[in-house]
């Protein structure tokens, strides 16, 4: 299966890192988000980009004006209909993304992909809400998208074989290393590394250390590039919370019950820096 053009869906966080990774790769791209003004930002936050790759002399104002050319952006999602690939990247909401999944199986061509960036959603229960179960898998992404080397790519359990090896060459081909994983609640990534953060939540939360010495106890003693505090304060509490809960719920084992500080940092609207406060304090 051959991809030339790339359809995004969700042109937030998340969609315009993708939209612009496929861009600079070569790809035309149709973005696609149900808010205008989304959209408008998101293409106007590409250009202040790329404005800046010319400025510091990375990029010629040519390679800019053929990017616009590979991009076309829209609130329509008929726009699809020629896409050889959808990456679906909006709300993490499953009733949604099944009803979205569906309808994008009726727009698109029979043999489009359809790949949900989902960070822990079902791939399987969204491939079944549509008329091509087959086609559609995972494409999970990291935030940054330009500056995050991996990718996630999560057969569902009727995905064919064709369609998980050309979205593992996309991957490579707009520069990513991909990494196949069965499909399972947080896949490999999520699963490892929020009740890491969750844990770090509980040895604050019983007064074994501080904000800061947790973090500097995983910086300097364990190698990470940031403490699990900041990096939950990065995220947004809530979401950690949230996934979570839901590992707890899938899996059953109160190995994953969420920490009490999560629950009250949430409760207390200390979302992290989203909110100016989480486990720091960000007001300054
Ligand atoms: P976001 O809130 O920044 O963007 C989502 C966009 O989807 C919004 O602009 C919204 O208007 C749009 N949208 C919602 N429903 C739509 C519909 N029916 N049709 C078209 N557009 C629609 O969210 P973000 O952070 O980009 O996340 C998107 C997805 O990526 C979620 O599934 C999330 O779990 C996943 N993800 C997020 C990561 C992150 O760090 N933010 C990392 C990896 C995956």
């Amino acid at each position: 299966m051959k991809i030339k053009k790339i359809g995004v869906l969700g042109a937030g966080t998340m969609g315009a890192g993708i939209a612009q990774v496929s861009i600079e790769a070569g790809y035309n791209v149709v973005l696609i988000d149900v808010v205008p003004e989304v959209v408008e930002k998101a293409v106007k936050g590409l250009n202040k980009v790329w404005g800046k790759g010319v400025e510091k002399g990375k990029l010629t104002a040519e390679a800019v004006a053929n990017y616009n050319t590979l991009l076309t952006s829209s609130t329509d999602i008929n726009d699809f209909k020629d896409v050889d690939i959808v990456i679906e990247a909006i709300v993490e909401n499953i009733e949604v993304k099944k009803k979205v999944h569906k309808q994008l199986s009726e727009i698109c061509k029979d043999d489009t992909i359809l790949a949900s960036n989902t960070s822990a959603l079902s791939i399987t229960e969204i491939a079944a809400a549509t008329n091509s179960p087959g086609k559609v898998l995972g494409m999970h992404f990291f935030n940054p998208v330009p500056l995050m080397k991996l990718v996630e790519v999560i057969p569902g359990v009727v995905t064919t074989d064709d369609v998980v090896q050309t979205v593992m060459e996309l991957s490579k081909n707009i520069g990513k290393d991909p990494v196949k994983a069965k499909e399972s609640p947080g896949f490999i990534v999520n699963r490892i590394l929020v009740p890491y953060i969750n844990e770090a939540a509980n040895v604050y939360q019983e007064g074994i250390a501080t904000v800061e010495e947790i973090d500097k106890a995983m910086k300097l003693g364990a190698g990470m590039p940031m403490g699990p505090l900041a990096l939950a304060d990065m995220i947004g509490i809530d979401i950690a919370l949230a996934v979570c809960e839901f590992f707890y719920n899938e899996f059953g084992d109160s190995k994953y019950r969420p920490s009490l500080a999560f629950k009250q940092k949430v409760r207390a609207g200390h979302l992290g820096r989203k909110t100016g406060k989480g486990f720091y304090d960000y007001s300054n």
